[in-house]
């Protein structure tokens, strides 16, 4: 299988947290890394397996957790992002309590049975077609009583909105056209980001074996006033590498003169309706019986 992981790394590295509201993201995981890691329990000593790793977030934060008797397992598809990750190991003094390996959700090979008391993941199963396969995966490579804790987003709640939850008005046409190239690069009904929602997972871990299971779903919404400096930077923003830009969108689609129409429309309509946001997501933990 060839994995396409180049976009990865460039997305994870190098453009996901830029323009002016970095700082909040950054925050925002933060607080998302201490809950998947306490709904862990994790223990001094314990075994953890971080599956999708991307720069560490989770992997960094159990190490501190599982203290110097402990080992983190570092999971990637991507190479670069577990060099990444060992470059900064090693720069802290602690890659002698880490292991990197690279393998998909759905096969991790080099991770043997039984040997983890903990797996966790954020936002990688939503890039996972076979969800079915990872979470067998995860019950394979842990101990009895192992647990699992992890983070997903339900984008299924974006489906068929207003860009921006505005109503397009007078540029209904223009709108459609430019959502019509979203949905190309990613179809609703078949994209691993859109086919499930809190009540697929609950059903595919408790298929895998897993007891106790415990899922709490958030759901949000809120709107707020932005500015240009907002808009532009949603302007340039990749939602995920799998999706273009606003920008690249607006151009494959429309005219110059309709890209300046649609920009200015939008570029007004946050100002002054606002931007109403959705956003759902759900911490998933439970054990295998031991
Ligand atoms: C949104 S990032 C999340 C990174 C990290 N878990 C975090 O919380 O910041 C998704 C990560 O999943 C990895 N990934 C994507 N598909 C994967 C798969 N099938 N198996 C393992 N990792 C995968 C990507 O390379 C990327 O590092």
């Amino acid at each position: 299988m060839i994995y396409e992981v180049e976009c990865w790394s460039r997305w994870l590295l190098h453009t996901r947290f830029r323009g002016p509201h970095g700082k909040e993201a950054l925050d925002f995981l933060a607080a998302i890394r201490d809950r998947v890691l306490d709904r862990a329990q994790l223990r001094p000593g314990d075994y953890v397996l971080d599956v999708g790793s991307g720069d560490g977030l989770l992997a960094f934060g159990a190490l501190h957790r599982v203290g110097p008797s402990g080992l983190v397992v570092v999971d990637d598809i991507s190479q670069d992002v577990l060099d990444e990750c060992a470059r900064v190991a090693l720069t802290a003094g602690v890659v002698n309590r880490m292991k990197f390996v690279r393998n998909s959700a759905t096969s991790l090979s080099d991770v043997p049975d039984g040997s983890i008391d903990a797996v966790l993941t954020r936002s990688v199963l939503m890039y996972v077609q076979d969800k079915q396969a990872a979470a067998a995966e995860f019950r394979r490579v842990l101990r009895p009583g192992g647990r699992i804790s992890l983070f997903e987003p339900i984008s299924r709640i974006k489906v068929d909105r207003h860009r921006f939850g505005i109503n397009p008005g007078p540029i209904a046409e223009l709108a459609e056209r430019v959502e019509a190239a979203f949905r190309l690069a990613q179809l609703p009904e078949t994209d691993s980001m859109l086919d499930y929602d809190e009540r697929d997972l609950l059903r595919l871990f408790g298929e895998a074996g897993f007891s106790r299971l415990d899922l709490e779903l958030h759901i949000k919404s809120r709107c707020d006033r932005r500015d240009s400096q907002w808009f532009d930077a949603m302007l340039s923003r990749q939602a995920n590498p799998r999706l273009p830009s606003l920008q690249e969108a607006i151009t494959s689609a429309l005219t110059a003169d309709e890209a300046a129409a649609y920009i200015a429309y939008y570029r007004q309509a946050v100002a002054t309706v606002g931007v109403t946001t959705r956003e759902a997501f759900v911490y998933l933990s439970g054990n295998m019986g031991s």
